[in-house]
């Protein structure tokens, strides 16, 4: 088949921006700026006040000095609300909800992600700016949506 010299040039420009933005997509992925929050870990939705974890959900400190937030969303508020960490430290979010899809944005930073019923989402993060910060939940879940904040305080670690 026949193709003209300027097509066959156009379809490899094409071919290589497609490339291109699938680069982009990889090595931010792998830099670690954006990450399938969920990793498939489930839990009943129905019977979290009883869950070892989730029934009183916390922030704990482990031996190696990270630092694992527990977190349940319902309508309209977070528990443990206010939550309270260390700045420069890795924090690893474990979030569930316990009646319907709810956001759990950090705001000013990209710690985002969905409280869905039934499942955990999980992301870790380090706030290297300390101070207060507003969670929000960034999606609607019933008419008080727009009330449902929280507060996040970093405090300054010394080392
Ligand atoms: Cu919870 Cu909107």
């Amino acid at each position: 088949m026949y193709v003209e010299t300027y097509e066959r040039a156009w379809m490899w420009l094409a071919g290589g921006l497609i490339a291109v933005f699938l680069g982009v997509i990889v090595v931010t992925a792998a830099n670690g700026a954006i990450a399938p929050p969920s990793h498939m870990e489930t839990v009943d939705p129905a019977n979290l006040s009883t869950h070892p974890e989730f029934g009183s959900p916390t922030v704990k400190t482990n031996a190696d000095g990270s630092v694992v937030v527990t977190v349940v969303a319902s309508m309209f508020s977070f528990t443990p609300d206010p939550i309270e960490v260390p700045a420069d430290t890795p924090i690893t979010f474990r979030l569930t909800s316990s009646d319907v899809i709810h956001g759990f944005e950090v705001v000013g930073t990209n710690a985002n992600a969905m409280a869905i019923p039934g499942y955990v989402s999980q992301f870790t993060v380090t706030f290297k700016k300390s101070g207060d910060y507003v969670i929000a939940c960034n999606e609607y879940c019933g008419v008080m949506h727009h009330t449902m904040v929280g507060k996040l305080t970093v405090k300054p670690v010394s080392r």
